[in-house]
This record gives C-alpha cells, sequence and structure tokens, in this order.
C-alpha cells in the first residue's frame, strides 16, 4: 500500500496542523539545522525549518546537487541508491534534526544519517509524518541509536 502524502499537502487544514504539532514538539530544543530527505522531506522540512527560524539543508539523490558531495549508497526494497549532501553543509557538531515524510524500512534514513554524521552532524532526532512500523525501520534507526519520532502510523 502506497501512503500518499499529496493529499495531506492539499488540504490547507491538514497541512497546517502536521507542521504545527511538529513546530510544538521541536520549537525550545536545541537543533542548529533541519535536514530533509529528497523528495517528500523537502516539502515537511523546509515548513518546519520556516516555523522554527532554522535553515534547511538538501539532501538529495545522486547526481543532483552543484558543488562537492559526500555520498552514502543504500539499498531499497527493490535495488539500491544513493545519497548525497554537501560537504560543507553542516559544521562539526552542528544539532541536525532529519526530517522525512515517511519511514518504511528505514534505508533511507539510516543512510542521510550515516552522511550526516560522516561529516561530523549530531542526529537530535528522526522525524517523520508517516511511520509503517510493519516495515521495521523505527526499529532499525532505534539500533542504530537514532531518536525516532513519527506523527502517527499505518499497518
Ligand atoms: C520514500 C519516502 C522516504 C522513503 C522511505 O521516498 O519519502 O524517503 O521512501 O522508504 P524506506 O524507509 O524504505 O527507505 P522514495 O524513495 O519513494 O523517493 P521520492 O521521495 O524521491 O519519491
Ligand atoms: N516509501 C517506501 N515505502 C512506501 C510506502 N508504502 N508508501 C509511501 N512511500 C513509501
Amino acid at each position: 500500500m502506497f501512503r500518499d502524502i499529496t493529499t495531506l499537502l492539499k488540504d490547507p487544514v491538514g497541512f497546517r496542523i502536521t507542521i504545527t504539532e511538529l513546530v510544538n514538539r521541536y520549537s525550545g530544543m536545541k537543533i542548529d539545522l533541519i535536514a530533509g530527505i529528497e523528495a517528500r522531506g523537502f516539502i515537511v522540512g523546509s515548513a518546519l525549518a520556516y516555523q522554527l527560524g532554522l535553515g534547511f539543508v538538501p539532501i538529495r539523490k545522486k547526481g543532483k546537487l552543484p558543488a562537492e558531495t559526500v555520498g552514502h549508497d543504500y539499498e531499497l526494497e527493490y535495488g539500491a541508491d544513493r545519497l548525497e549532501m554537501h560537504i560543507d553543509a553542516i559544521s562539526k557538531g552542528d544539532r541536525i534534526l532529519l526530517v522525512d515524510d515517511l519511514i518504511a524500512t528505514g534505508g533511507t534514513a539510516g543512510a542521510a544519517c550515516k552522511l550526516i554524521e560522516s561529516i561530523g552532524g549530531k542526529i537530535v532526532e528522526c522525524c517523520f509524518v508517516i511511520d509503517l512500523p510493519d516495515l521495521g525501520g523505527r526499529s532499525r534507526l532505534e539500533k542504530q541509536g537514532h531518536k525516532v519520532f513519527a506523527l502517527c502510523e499505518f499497518e
């Protein structure tokens, strides 16, 4: 079952409630930057960054970023891919909130965490609108030592 967030984004009340819930959770926490994962993590992450008064760093699929990058390869349910960030996107010790729309197997977010840590970032928490717990992503990230938050779960 593909969990599609486009209808949530199109609904002004739903979109606002989603971002407001996340703002309420993260305002007051010590966070230096929000990192969002292409593509749907950009939508949620940039709205959240704007509301929290924080900068936003894109984590992109391979070959999209214009300057020098670091990358991390990861497995998907079918095949493999690579995530990249600009090498100077974060400074050593920066406290990063990782944001995506959804966690399924956790392969994408796990790769993003490794990428952030490889350039010295500290992951404050991994934040999602939706968790699909049957696919095990949350426990995979927690086993890697990360905190995980999701606004809702679907079987
Ligand atoms: C979706 C979703 C997450 C990822 C979750 O992105 O937005 O980034 O899958 O799956 P995982 O937990 O099993 O890794 P997708 O790979 O479909 O890319 P897109 O957002 O660019 O369409
Ligand atoms: N990404 C990986 N699995 C997904 C699912 N079931 N729905 C939406 N996005 C996904």
